[in-house]
């Protein structure tokens, strides 16, 4: 049978994101500006950007049996993503407090992945149907590291695309790169797996080379406002970013971006159309507070392509 749509294994988190002038130092109270609490966690984000771009999406995970549960299964079915994720009674759905720098859209996050933090080899091996029948697979690294390291491993032995978004960095072994047909860490997780100094494209492209030298099939570097560089056997291309407006909030900018990507890979889109895709996704929910509600939807996308 064909394999189609998108596999996603990750983590859901609560964002809990505070607004202001600068982060307090220890001990320290401050007066922020704005609040807001939405859906995020990198996996659900990406499964949110990937299905409002037209993909049909199946995400893998694990909530707990609280408020924040309830609200991330009522919001898969309002997005039409299929969930498997049980609802998990021992512990809490997981939290993410966010920093957001008033003026510049910068942010710094601290998440707690709670009941995903228990996505393990069975919860891979439950889907394993899903995983293996799938156009594109995609893990981050919120879930531990063995789950998606299983995850990849799986998928690239039946035939499906990998994508490996390895955020936030973490200490790794050589191995869980050669079942990465993509690799799409940003600047400073680039430059945290292959120890490059990433500034711009040209320092991008030795941290490509570095990855490339582990067993990643092609490298895809997200560098911010630079853009982005894919980097692979016999292609090197730098994609700009896609200006949709003015930047209020760059929280979730990669996985819009990972989440964009994966939709065009799955429908049969070359890796420099997708990242392009990917692009324009993320040029969009930059424009937007939150994160999964940042999102945008295919017609936005499709029109913002369009005009560039
Ligand atoms: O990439 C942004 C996401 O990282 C946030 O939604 C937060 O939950 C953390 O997982």
């Amino acid at each position: 049978m064909a394999k189609s749509g998108v596999a996603i294994l990750g983590i859901y988190a609560a964002d809990l994101q505070f607004t202001a002038k600068r982060q307090p130092v220890m001990g320290e109270t401050i007066l922020g500006s704005k609040f807001g609490l939405g859906p995020g966690g990198k996996g659900s984000n990406q499964s949110v950007a990937a299905a409002r771009a037209g993909a049909k999406v199946t995400f893998i995970s694990r909530v707990g049996k609280d408020t924040f549960g309830d609200a991330a299964l009522a919001m898969y079915a309002k997005e039409g993503i299929t969930a498997r994720i049980p609802q998990d009674e021992h512990h809490a759905t997981g939290a993410a407090y966010i920093f957001l720098e008033e003026g510049t859209g910068g942010n710094a996050i601290i998440v707690v992945p709670g009941a995903a933090g228990q996505v393990g080899l069975a919860d891979v091996e439950a889907n394993r149907d899903v995983i293996t029948s799938s156009a594109v697979f995609m893990v981050q690294l919120e879930t531990p590291v063995e789950t998606a390291l299983a995850g990849l491993k799986l998928a690239k032995g039946a035939g499906v695309t990998t994508i490996f978004n390895p955020a936030p960095a973490a200490k790794l072994g050589d191995e869980i790169y050669r079942y990465s047909d993509y690799c799409t860490p940003n600047e400073s997780e680039a430059a945290a797996l292959t120890g490059v100094a990433v500034t711009d494209i040209a320092s991008a492209r030795k941290a490509a080379d570095v990855l490339l030298s582990k067993g990643v099939g092609t490298a895809l570097i997200t560098l911010g406002a630079q853009g982005s560089l894919l980097h692979g056997q016999g292609i090197s291309v730098h994609i700009p970013i896609f200006s949709a407006g003015k930047v209020v909030d760059t929280t979730g900018a990669g996985d819009a971006f990972n989440g964009g990507f994966a939709a065009a890979l799955a429908r049969g889109a070359g890796a420099e159309e997708a990242a392009r895709f990917g692009a324009a996704v993320a040029g969009i929910s930059v424009t937007r507070y939150g994160t999964a509600p940042s999102m945008p939807y295919l017609h936005e996308v499709e029109a913002l392509l369009k005009g560039a």
